[in-house]
């Protein structure tokens, strides 16, 4: 398509949570579009495998790190990591999440802090460590990983909604407040997709593909620079009734 960049070649991204799910396939995505790509998860063994793997195969340049993007000094850690293997960052993914569903009577405080520090508080931290790495390049793009639960209350929702319409809140205004820094943001809001994400609905066959998910961010990423695409909705044609 007219002005858009044909790959990534030269960029260097950041996917959280790229072990599995929708962040493994995006990781996958901007290999296969020529970036270099570091993901994080919380465990270090599904980091090494989802690394060796990925690198088998796109042949890509891979790397990753344990980190909990809830935890301020991991997250500080993974990034000096970025740094020093990786010497510069342009693209942020942040896809790290969780979902913990249950009505507010019987939500737990500690499930609440939970969410809410994963999906929403993880997403400044990383955000607050990937500006200024994009003022060194001259700018970059943020992507969050939402969801339709980001503008769709439901019952047993209470702490993931409330994750998710918060992050939609911060991602606007972090597009706002370093748009003209060249930083460009987006948010993109998926309804089911199948992962191991919920085992609310086991049976996935009409479920969005996380390669799908994958496709809409790699086309978000390179439109021209004069464009932001700064939502995108995705839903499944036909969902479950
Ligand atoms: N699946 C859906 O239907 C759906 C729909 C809309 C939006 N989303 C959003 O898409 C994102 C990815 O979901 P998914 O379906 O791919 O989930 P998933 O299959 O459970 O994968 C989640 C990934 O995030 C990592 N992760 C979880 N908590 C983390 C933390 N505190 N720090 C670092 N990494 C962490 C997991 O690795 P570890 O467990 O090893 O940490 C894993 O790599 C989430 O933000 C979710 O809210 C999902």
């Amino acid at each position: 398509m007219a002005g858009m960049e044909k790959d990534l070649a030269g960029k260097i991204a950041v996917v959280t949570g790229g072990s599995r799910g929708i962040g493994r396939a995006i990781a996958e995505r901007l290999l296969r579009d020529g970036a270099q790509v570091a993901i994080c998860s919380r465990s270090a063994a599904a980091v090494r495998q989802a690394v060796r793997e990925l690198a088998e195969a796109t042949g890509g340049i891979v790397d990753g790190h344990v980190a909990d993007v809830s935890d301020l000094e991991q997250v500080r850690a993974f990034f000096r990591f970025v740094d020093q293997r990786f010497g510069g960052l342009d693209i942020l993914v942040n896809n790290a999440g969780i979902g913990i569903f249950a009505p507010v009577a019987d939500l737990t405080a500690e499930q609440w802090r939970r969410t809410i520090e994963t999906n929403l508080t993880g997403v400044y931290y990383c955000c607050h460590e990937a500006l200024p790495r994009f003022r060194n390049r001259g700018g970059g793009f943020i992507i969050n990983i939402s969801s339709l639960a980001a503008k769709n209350a439901f019952a047993g929702g209470a702490a993931y909604n409330a994750s998710k319409f918060g992050l939609n809140g911060f991602t606007e205004a972090l597009m706002l407040d370093h748009r003209y820094e060249n930083v460009r943001v987006c948010s993109v809001m998926p309804g089911s997709v199948a992962t191991e994400f919920s085992a609310r609905a086991p049976d996935s066959s009409w479920k969005i593909a996380p390669e799908d998910v994958a496709d809409v961010v790699s086309f978000v990423l390179r439109m021209p620079a004069r464009t932001l695409v700064s939502r995108v909705e995705i839903r499944p044609s036909r969902p479950a009734r």
